[in-house]
């Protein structure tokens, strides 16, 4: 069997469960990441590679015989990592810079989803700060105040009154979240619990994968600033099945459109819904798996990751690609003290073998380093997820939550109530 050479690029616990997935593969080769973190550089090479250099990841990925590319992170793809990987007839999987609009022009989603009659909030966009003023005042109520571009997460004010919008217009244009705010998209505020909704799409045929919920705040109760992501389970048991239908409707909707107008979107495409009263809404489109949420979604998940990831780019997804378990997945992320905030790197963690050894743990690492003594030390804000499976979904938070227990490091900081809502 001819074995395939893999680059991966990225380095959060999202790349780190892509990456082990992609080994379990028969078909795996030398595996390679670029930037990677402690637990990725493990088990795979460190590529001398920018991951946000287009010609310098394609170049290199050529001179080494790299068989396979995946881009785990949203800014290679905006900057055309994947078309200039595609250009030297190398296998990528994430889509090319046009495709990757979807999530680096709010505007641009937007457009796309009007034209494929998809269910989301209302909105106007703004360049202008006086119209975009003007407006917000006009409402006179609540609203969503949204940076265009990338934000790193950031970006998005949600404001209970004119003031706080106000406030939102200002940090935009006054350049809080640099060019990605100098367009400026304001939204009808919706409400609801929230799901997220992964696919697969090869750009022709799409593969929704399971749901999960994501737990966006720093602290407990939903309280404190927005975070990349605190912790997640999957799947979503508040989804009904008319739900899911309507959710898998707008994937594939919106993959279709893109289609028309002559975009091919080859990758994974993350649909951020609200369930509203009146029916799932988007709230977001990703142009790449979500983090933490690929932690509770891969473990689940029964396929060949490589060839279904060259399939993609091949345009030959296949529909019966996947199986999943019946377990249940809950993941809790393990943060830095400070984080989303300022915080302190450099403390060395223990605990994670014990952790790992557990029945149905799996720790992915996200900010950790491996210093040359072959110690792991914190080096993020998100540091650690710390996944488990089990059978029900009580007995997956109980074991998420015993496995937690068990990693220390100086200031570690998480959630406690991961999927509390679910039970
Ligand atoms: P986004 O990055 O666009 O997903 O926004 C981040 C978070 O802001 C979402 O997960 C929601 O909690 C919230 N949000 C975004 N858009 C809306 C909206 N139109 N109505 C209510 N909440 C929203
Ligand atoms: N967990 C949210 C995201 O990946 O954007």
């Amino acid at each position: 069997m001819e074995k395939i050479d893999i680059l991966l690029l990225g380095a959060g616990g999202r790349e780190h469960a892509l990456l082990k997935k992609l080994s379990e593969s028969p078909r795996a080769g030398r595996l390679f990441v670029s930037p990677g973190n402690g637990g990725m550089l493990m088990m795979a090479e460190a590529a001398p590679v920018d991951q946000e250099n287009p010609a310098e990841v394609a170049t290199w990925a050529a001179d080494n015989g790299i068989g396979l590319v995946v881009i785990g992170p949203e800014a290679p793809l905006v900057a055309g990592v994947a078309d200039a990987v595609r250009a030297k007839g190398i296998p990528c999987f994430g889509p090319n810079a046009d495709a990757a609009q979807m999530e680096g022009s709010k505007e641009f989603a937007k457009r796309v989803m009007a034209k494929a009659q998809v269910p989301t909030a209302a909105y106007r966009s703004f360049t202008d700060r006086a119209a975009c003023e003007a407006y917000v005042r006009e409402l006179a109520g609540p609203c969503v105040v949204k940076a265009d571009g990338l934000a790193a997460g950031k970006g998005v004010i949600v404001a209970q009154t004119t003031e706080e919008a106000l406030d939102g217009v200002a940090q935009c244009f006054d350049g809080a979240f640099g060019d990605a705010g100098s367009t400026v998209v304001v939204e009808e505020m919706l409400s609801g619990p929230e799901c997220s909704l992964l696919a697969l799409t090869d750009g022709t045929t799409v593969v929704p994968l399971a749901t999960s919920q994501d737990h966006k705040r720093a602290y407990d109760g939903d309280k404190g600033p927005n975070t990349g992501g605190m912790g997640v389970y999957s799947p979503v048991p508040a989804v009904s099945e008319d739900e899911l239908r309507t959710m898998v409707d707008v994937m594939n909707r919106v993959v279709a459109q893109l289609k028309e107008d002559g975009i091919t979107y080859s990758g994974c495409l993350y649909g951020g819904f609200m369930l509203t009263e009146d029916g799932p809404k988007v709230l977001e489109f990703n142009a790449r798996f979500g983090d933490p949420e690929t932690q509770v979604v891969l473990p689940r998940m029964h396929a060949d990751l490589l060839e279904v990831f060259l399939s993609c780019d091949a345009g030959t997804l296949d529909t019966n690609v996947i199986q999943w378990d019946d377990d249940w997945a809950v993941s809790v992320v393990l943060a830095s003290a400070g984080y989303p905030g300022s915080y302190e790197s450099g403390k060395r963690i223990t605990g994670i073998d014990e952790a790992a050894a557990q029945t149905g743990i799996t720790v992915y690492h996200a900010g950790t380093k491996l210093d040359e003594a072959g110690v792991i030390h914190t080096a993020g804000g998100r540091v650690l997820a710390v996944t488990a499976v089990a059978p029900t979904f009580a007995e997956a938070r109980e074991r998420a939550y015993a496995a937690c227990d068990l990693i220390d490091f100086e200031g570690k900081q998480f959630r406690t109530d991961i999927g509390a809502r679910a039970l």
